[in-house]
This record gives structure tokens, sequence and C-alpha cells, in this order.
């Protein structure tokens, strides 16, 4: 990211200087849809990110420019209220969680900017909420730590974008180390960092151009038929479960016949995929990278048809490079229903492979693939001046 042209757009705008912060985008290796059920995740902070610049302007209203748009807009904080602008909203959020939290801010200008593609999958929102987090927290010295932090984020996206999700993109943004992807415990928050610098295979993100539509209202869903697995075992006398993670196949299993079909597909999958982490760690730590690609394709196989938040351009992209040599893994991930593939490729005839792939999917499709070779980075912090 240039941050010299965000700082003097700052300059220019509101005649002083700024402090500038970044909050990176994320992958997640595996461990998907585990999250909201106390589950196991492997994700890393990437080279992709959003950037503030901001300073305390002394009022009580703040001027916020987005650079990529060329559009400002305000926040009243004796009135905060939903904006038109829906870039702002991310924004609005995490000033209003802050407020309802009885965490005192002033007014404040602001200018940011990112490469993080929108409806990608990368956590472009847990991204812009984290950056203002870190951002506010230095400027009003509100003493947050970085969990803290990622949980307001968390309730900015659950109250102002309206999706109920998980911890794991927030916590990538904030904790993300370089050259490491790390299993997050989202029961205990505990993480382990795993190095992950592979000098002859690299990560690369396909990007379907297909973005979102249904995926707020099917993540929901999603979510309400995990909790109605665990309501049920719960009422069948299992007064220990509290989440799937507490759940093993064969307990599940048991009520086959009087669980409801798809609400027992559902956690099927999330227990499997909980399963896959711990094997997928395992892997990283035996250096056996067939081994870890293997259950990126389970993973995917388990997303497409037992949690069914895939779509044929993702399936599409997965399937290709099934019988090709050079690719160890791929799956879709994130949310799903569009957004991208992550695929550990060894480097060797990578470029090849991506023109294959890429010409592939416009006759497919018709779509041009946008494709991201990322490295691993580190979480959100300052930029130092
Ligand atoms: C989205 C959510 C995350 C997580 C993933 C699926 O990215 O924001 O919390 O649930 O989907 O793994």
């Amino acid at each position: 990211m240039n941050y010299t042209s965000i700082i003097k757009k700052f300059e220019k705008l509101y005649l002083k200087e700024p402090r500038v912060f970044r909050a990176p985008g994320r992958i997640n290796l595996i461990g998907e849809h585990t999250d909201y059920n106390d589950g196991l995740v492997l994700p890393a902070a990437i080279d992709r990110e959003i950037v503030y610049a901001l300073a305390p302007n002394g009022t009580d209203t703040c001027r916020v420019y987005a650079m990529d748009l060329g559009e400002e807009d305000e926040i009243n904080l004796n009135q905060i209220k939903v904006s038109e602008k829906r870039w702002n909203n991310y924004l609005i959020g995490v000033v209003a969680v802050l407020e309802n939290r009885g965490i005192k801010i002033g007014g404040f200008d602001c200018v940011f900017s990112g490469n993080i593609p929108i409806g990608g999958g990368l956590s472009s929102s847990a991204a812009l909420e984290c950056g203002l987090g870190v951002g506010l927290n230095e400027l009003f010295d509100l003493k947050l730590d970085q969990r803290e932090i990622a949980f307001i984020a968390q309730q900015a996206e659950h109250e102002y974008a309206g999706v109920l999700c998980g911890i794991m993109d927030q916590f990538a943004s904030m904790f993300g180390k370089e050259n490491h992807v790390f299993r997050l415990d989202c029961r205990s928050l505990e993480i382990d960092y795993f190095p992950f610098k592979l000098d002859d295979l690299k990560i690369i993100l396909f990007d379907t151009g297909v973005s979102h539509q249904l995926a707020s209202s099917e993540y929901n869903k999603r979510r309400a038929e995990c909790e109605q697995g665990v309501s049920f075992l719960q009422k069948n006398g299992h007064d220990d479960v509290s989440s799937l993670r507490d759940v093993s196949q064969e307990k599940l299993l048991r009520y086959k016949d009087e669980l409801d079909a798809t609400v027992l597909k559902r956690c099927l999958y999330v227990i499997e995929e909980n399963n896959r982490v711990v094997l997928a760690c395992k892997k990283l730590e035996e250096k056996d990278f067939e081994g870890f690609g293997a259950l990126m394709y389970a993973s995917h196989n388990g997303l497409s048809q037992e949690y069914e938040v895939s779509c044929t351009e993702l399936d599409f992209l997965v399937d290709y490079t099934k019988d090709k040599e050079n690719v160890l893994g791929a799956r879709m991930m994130g949310g799903g229903f569009g957004g991208c593939t992550i695929n550990l490729v060894k480097e060797e005839g990578i470029e090849e492979f991506i023109k294959k792939i890429e010409s592939a999917y416009l006759k497919e499709t018709g779509f041009q693939l946008k494709t991201f070779v990322t490295e691993i980075k580190e979480g959100a912090g300052k930029v130092p001046s």
C-alpha cells in the first residue's frame, strides 16, 4: 500500500499530520464454519490491508473520507445513526459499539484506503473494523487489549452489517504473525502459531468474481441449524453439550433417525472439520504438505456436499486442480457462495498453471479469474512514522 499518498490526502483535507494504522485481510487454511461452533480454525493475516490515517479533531463530529471511492461522510457522536453510505456503516458500527460499552472517544478526522478485494471472502470488513479499533484505541488512549478490539469489531459486524459471524476474521486480523499460520481455539481463545514459510510452495487465491448475494442470510441460517442440533441434544438429556465442540460423531449418530436430516448433515460436517484441523496441524508439524493438501480437499468436499455453502464456480475451480500435479490442496474459503478458493501450489510451473486455470475459468463461466499469490504478514498495528 502507498502510505504516503494516504497521508498526503489527509494533510490536504484536514491541514494536520495524522497517525497511521493498518489492519490486514486474512486467509484460512482449514477450519471453515467452525468458529461460531466453539471450534478450531487455522487462519493467517495476509499482504492485503486497510490503512487508516487518523487524528483527533477536538469536536463531536468525525469526518471520514473513503479514498478509494472519493467519498466523504460524517459521524455525529451525539446522534449516531446508520448512513446511506454503506462503507461508513462499518466505521459507525465500531464507534457505536464503543459508545454502547461506555467507552468514550472524541471526534476525529479520517482518511482510509485498502487493497483487499471486497466480497472476496478475505475479510475486508473485519479489517475495516479492526483497523479503526486499533487507531481509536491509540488516539484516545482507551487501553483496550487486542482481544477486546477484536470483539468490538465482531459486535460491529453483528449489529451494523447483519452477519452473525464468529471470531476468526477479527482474530486473524489482530493476531496474525509474519510467515505463520495459527490455530485458534474459538472456545478458549488459545492461539498456537505454526511456521508457514515455504520456499517451494505458494498460497494462491483465485477469486471467482461471484459476490455473496446469498451469503449473509444463508450464513445466519447455517448458524441456526448448528444451534438446533445442540438444543436437540440438550433436550435429549445431554446437559454437558453447550456447543458442537462437545459432540462426537458417535454421539450425534445415535440420533440419526430422529434429527432433522439437514441439521444432522450440518452438524456432522462441523464435527469432521474440527477433526481435520487437528490432523492438519499434525501434518504441519511433520512437514507433510501432501497430507495437509488432502485435508483441504476433504474440507471442500464437506463444505460443498454437507454444509452446502459452495457454488458452481468454486466447485469448478477446486475440481480443476484435482489432477494437476503441482497443486497439493484446494478448497473454498470463508463464508462461501462466491469469493475465493485457497490453493497450496508448488512453485515450479506455477505461471503455466495460472494461465491454464484462468483460461479454463473464462471458458466455463465467462468471467475473468482474479489471481492473488499471497504472503503471510503481521497482524494489525500502528505504522511507524
Ligand atoms: C466468515 C465469518 C467467519 C467464519 C467464516 C467461515 O468469514 O466472518 O467468522 O465463520 O465465514 O468459516
